[in-house]
């Protein structure tokens, strides 16, 4: 498994600590060079990446769904006719029994000497694979910049490239097509506005509302 070994845990100023093998290296958001070859070969690499993962078999019994249903539930963000709404269209989304590291994105890959290794785990789920990719789309399209950020990502048509070349090489990979994303972009949008503050979180309100009343009218 491309992932940190796991050796304890420490109680540090009173907070409960993991403590994880050091891996070397910057992670992929910093190793990324805004040119087109460096954007397109880390977005495949991105993208067969997490294809590696949903493939690695696995005997945990699925939650994502039902994760995402209490989630939703338990937001004060949407009125209960919106989270009557998305809870539908949940429902009628595949199951899936796929490992989802479910904040797959590239400053939680490590490009290390011995490979690329993959970080910060805690978020992770068992469910459908299509959902956990919509979520990675989602927040490489996210207004929400980490500090000082480089220029591939302050660019929004270099941000718009990688997004694409990722998924692009995702459905290649699975042998599917894209349509998935827009399924699964109202509940995956749900997750995120109780994660994100302030702008970031009016964003995220704003791209579900959009999505609800396209569903009402129709
Ligand atoms: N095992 C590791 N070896 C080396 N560096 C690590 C390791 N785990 C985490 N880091 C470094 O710490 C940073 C934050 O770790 P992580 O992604 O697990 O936490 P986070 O909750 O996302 O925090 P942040 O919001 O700061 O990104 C990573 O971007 C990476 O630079
Ligand atoms: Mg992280």
């Amino acid at each position: 498994m491309r992932a940190p070994k796991y050796s304890g845990l420490v109680d540090y100023e009173g907070k409960l600590g993991i403590i994880y093998e050091k891996i070397d290296g910057p992670t992929m958001l910093w190793h990324i060079e805004p040119t087109k070859q460096s954007l397109s070969y880390n977005a495949k690499l991105m993208a067969n990446l997490q294809y590696e993962l949903h493939n690695i078999e696995n005997k945990i019994h699925p939650n994502l769904k039902s994760e995402i249903t209490d989630k939703v539930h338990a937001s004060q963000e949407m009125s209960i006719q919106e989270k009557e709404i998305i809870k539908a269209e949940l429902n009628s989304l595949p199951d899936g029994n796929s490992i989802c590291h479910y904040d797959f994105h590239p400053d939680n890959i490590i490009i290390s000497p011995n490979g690329p290794i993959i970080i910060d785990w805690l978020n992770l789920l068992v469910g459908n694979q299509e959902a956990d990719v919509t979520r990675t789309a989602m927040m490489i399209q996210s207004h929400s910049l980490p500090p000082n950020a480089p220029s591939w990502l302050t660019d929004r048509e270099l941000r718009e490239d990688f997004n694409k070349e990722y998924l692009r090489e995702y459905v290649k990979l699975n042998n599917m097509n894209d349509e998935f994303i827009e399924r699964w972009m109202l509940p995956t949008l749900a997750v995120r506005i109780d994660e994100m503050q302030g702008e970031y979180r009016q964003e995220i309100k704003d791209k579900l509302k959009i999505r609800l009343s396209k569903i009402e009218i129709s």
